[in-house]
């Protein structure tokens, strides 16, 4: 039997304000917690929602230098954007709160310092990277070099972004500081550390034998963690951006982000009710951490350490973590703006918060990545939202108005159809319940819209619009059934699509019903009046979703330039001025220009050097073609020894530039002149 709790407390993971809330956010950790808080709600639990901003780490800190703001600039502007997309997706959190708060700095101090008390902390003095430019040390992020692991040369000293590897600064190759670009040198510093090793059987016994059905990709982490064994891990840093570390002697140090952010499901919970403790600290809650993959160890390794540490807290009764969201078959990544911002499409989609709800929700990595795609987008919308939830309720409710004047018709005597219509309405509830419950949301909104399915069969079989020419008494009885589905449709939804399912409960001139009502058949009385029919959603048109394609193909193009700008050329030695008054080069025209035959980069060209007419064999026939070239002023080295090429003899080179893509660019005059000008 599984345990019954008298409440719940649903977290999601503070996302960092350096930046706004994407679509791989959203799938990965806000639709699901949400969808999971409001069927709780429907039902009646005693829950409670909390999240907030996590505003402190070194990425905050780097953006504020380079911006020239100062890092509460920087997590007061992404606060309020964060905050106010997450409303305008109807992100439901009773509260969104911030770790910059008055009560987070003592809640997070508090903890820190009960821990130091009962000696849970390991003191270590270690040599650690230092900046002597900048006069700083280097923590995590504030060092780059390269990856050990996969060699990408822009790798973090605590994470690799692009083989995801979790690294340590010493492991970085040819490590430079973030600040001042220079190589930084080691000093000695002193840290606290929780050793992770004495929790090893704690975690084994809680985890491993206690959580076997949590989700495999959960467990299966875990179980690598614990496998390969545990280390201490030090829980301050040295900044000057953070929480102080409560301890005499720690001037100049803070506490990690990883150490404050999770206590921020604390203090978030103190600045909502005064009665916060029963949340945490009964063994009647469950509570429930809503995050991403890359989150898993802070969830389920290091926060129930510290937690355990402390003592009289509850633990997670389960992390239902999501693998990624990938975008057009990329991965998202804030630094290259490839993304889907959340910001940017409430604006640009103004009335269509459901649709990337719904889209997000049918595509969420649950099991393994996943890619969003505009075109699937558009897809889901047109072929699922406006053609089997939207025409269900429109028809119904239309044929509503037309035949009996927007007055639930009475309910006659039902056939078999009718019968096991409404069976197969009541017998989607139990699924649906186990599937949210179980945190299979992807399946749980196939079940809702399941309702909506057989509502539009239903429709479609019976066809009301046919049978009232004949047997108008019989279309009572199916509009009647017609209802009794749409209001069951808008009771299922709600989690998935509360925007809809409002406007539903507003178009059938209703009140929220409660969860347990759903399958019932006596949702809208006889005689009831219902209000106006409008569209629930709108086709997507083609333009609309090539506008967005556009957005990424300049995007693309934005960061091919900025990465080709970083790949400049080591400059050559040094040369003297003789050496390069020995070359002659001079302004040609090209006469003439035609392939070499048998050969995939050769073209053989004439040119006018002023001095005569030649022939130059130059191999960029892979960049222009023989037509592009006739006529255009070029510069040509006329003083380098001639060579033979596939039989051909070459008399001078043609001068170009070739780009960090390896693109060559011909260099011209920037006016045209006489052949034979000559070049220094
Ligand atoms: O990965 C992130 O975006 C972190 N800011 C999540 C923190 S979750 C919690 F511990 F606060
Ligand atoms: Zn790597």
């Amino acid at each position: 039997m599984a345990k019954e709790f008298k409440r719940y407390l649903v977290t999601s993971a503070l996302p960092y304000a350096n930046g706004p809330v994407h679509i791989g956010h959203l799938a990965g950790v806000y639709i699901p917690s949400d969808i999971y808080t409001r069927y709780l709600r429907l039902r009646g639990r005693d829950v409670i929602s909390v999240c907030g901003s996590d505003e402190h780490g070194v990425p905050i800190t780097i953006k504020a230098r380079k911006e020239g703001v100062s890092p509460q600039q920087i997590v007061d502007r992404y606060h309020a954007i964060i905050k106010k997309s997450f409303e305008g997706l109807g992100m439901s959190f009773d509260i969104y709160s911030r770790t910059s708060s008055a009560t987070h700095a003592k809640t997070a101090s508090d903890f820190f310092r009960k821990l130091y008390d009962d000696g849970k902390f390991i003191e270590k003095t270690s040599m650690q990277y230092y900046d002597e430019e900048a006069r700083t040390f280097l923590a995590d992020r504030y060092i780059v070099g390269t990856c050990p692991k996969c060699g990408y040369d822009r790798a973090y000293g605590d994470q690799c972004e692009k083989c995801g590897s979790t690294l340590s600064p010493d492991e970085l190759i040819e490590p430079h500081s973030a600040v001042s670009g220079s190589v930084p040198v080691k000093r000695e510093t002193k840290h606290w550390y929780l050793p992770l090793d004495q929790y090893e059987d704690f975690l084994r016994k809680w985890i491993l034998e206690g959580h076997k059905e949590w989700k495999s990709n959960v467990y299966g982490q875990c179980k690598s963690w614990l496998d390969g064994g545990l280390q201490p891990r030090a829980v301050s840093r040295d900044l000057d951006w953070g929480i102080p570390v409560p301890v005499e002697g720690a001037e100049g140090k803070v506490l990690y982000v990883w150490f404050d952010a999770p206590i921020g499901y604390i203090s978030a919970t103190k600045d909502l009710t005064p009665g916060w403790e029963k949340y945490w600290k009964s063994e009647d809650t469950k509570m429930v951490h809503f995050i991403g993959k890359d989150n898993i160890v802070f969830h389920c390794i290091v926060f129930p350490s510290m937690l355990k540490a402390h003592g009289g807290y509850i633990l997670p009764e389960n992390v239902p973590a999501n693998e990624f969201l990938n975008l057009e078959g990329e991965k998202i990544s804030t630094s290259r703006n490839w993304a889907v911002w959340l910001h940017e499409y409430l604006e640009e989609f103004p009335g269509k918060e459901d649709v990337l709800r719904y889209v997000l929700c049918a595509n969420a990595p649950e099991t393994k990545d996943n890619d969003f795609t505009w075109k699937d987008f558009q897809a889901r919308n047109n072929n699922e939202l406006v053609a089997v939830l939207g025409n269900f309720v429109n028809r119904a409710l239309v044929l509503t108005q037309k035949y009996f004047g927007g007055k639930v018709p009475a309910c006659g005597e039902l056939n078999d159809y009718d019968r096991q219509t409404i069976a197969d309405v009541a017998a989607v509830k139990e699924s649906l319940e186990n599937n949210i419950e179980n945190f299979r949301f992807r399946e749980a909104l196939k079940d809702a819209m399941t309702i909506a399915r057989i509502g539009n069969k239903y429709l479609a079989d019976t066809e009301p619009w046919k049978v009232i020419k004949t047997d108008p008494a019989r279309v009572e009885t199916i509009l009647y059934v017609a209802l009794q589905i749409t209001a069951n449709t808008a009771i299922a939804i709600e989690p998935f699509m509360p925007f809809s399912a409002a406007k539903m409960l507003r178009m059938l001139a209703v009140d929220k019903f409660s969860w347990e009502r759903l399958g019932a058949t006596d949702l809208l009385p006889a005689g009831h009046t219902i209000g106006t029919p409008e569209l629930l959603f709108e086709k997507i048109e083609d333009d609309v979703i090539q506008r967005q394609l556009d957005k990424l193909a300049a995007t693309k193009a934005a960061n091919a330039a900025a990465e080709a700008a970083q790949h400049v050329e080591d400059q050559k030695d040094m040369i003297q001025f003789d050496d390069f008054q020995k070359m002659d080069i001079r302004v040609s025209t090209i006469l003439a220009a035609e392939k070499v035959a048998k050969t995939k980069k050769l073209l053989k060209l004439t040119v006018d050097t002023g001095i005569d007419q030649r022939t130059i064999v130059s191999g960029i026939a892979e960049h222009f073609t023989p037509e592009e070239l006739v006529g255009k002023q070029v510069l040509v080295l006329v003083n380098l020894a001639p060579r033979d090429l596939k039989g051909i003899t070459s008399n001078g080179m043609i001068l170009m530039a070739e780009d960090a893509s390896g693109k060559l660019r011909l260099l011209q005059p920037d006016e045209k002149t006489n052949n034979g000008a000559v070049v220094g």
